[in-house]
């Protein structure tokens, strides 16, 4: 059974105010660490799968993947843009970047109802598409952080203080 530990919902600003690098940082360990969480209830799923946990995940899905995609968007990506050297490469990674964030989010509002359902309506809920949900959508966000990690992140740490 898992354990429904409280998420943060503080805003990325009150939760790292030292800067867009820390604040990015902050953001892709929230999203890696909810992608844990979902594989552990891919795993569970069905019979032990704690549905309080469930009701918590579909709940915080859609919120937290919109809250970093936003900080990125509004924040991140008008900054590398920004720089006078900013490579045509780059500009065509961060539009790719801004095509994943809708197809993500898509994808994660789908997730949250899907996951309510397995928990309100279990007659109906199909069991083994759940879990192909939960495991398209935490690879998919674990790639494109990883990506971002490791080539957004040390942008953003060159060019701000
Ligand atoms: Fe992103």
């Amino acid at each position: 059974m898992t354990t429904a530990a409280p998420f943060n919902t503080a805003s990325p600003e009150q939760a790292a105010p030292a800067g867009i690098a820390l604040t990015l940082q902050h953001h892709l360990k929230e999203q890696a660490r909810f992608c844990d969480r979902l594989e552990t209830m891919a795993d569970l799923l069905p019979d032990a799968v704690d549905a309080r946990d469930c009701l918590l995940m579909a709940q915080n899905v859609v919120p937290l993947i919109k809250r970093a995609h936003d900080f990125e968007e509004g924040t991140v990506y008008p900054l590398l843009l920004s720089l006078p050297d900013t490579s045509t490469e780059l500009k065509s990674t961060i539009e790719r970047l801004r095509y994943e964030h809708l197809g993500d989010e898509e994808f994660a509002g789908d997730l949250c109802v899907s996951l309510r359902q397995f928990v309100t309506d279990r007659g109906s809920s199909n069991v083994e598409s759940l879990a192909w949900m939960l495991r398209g959508f935490f690879e998919s966000v674990r790639r494109h952080i990883a990506f971002e990690r490791e080539h957004i992140l040390p942008l953003v740490q060159r060019h701000s203080s």
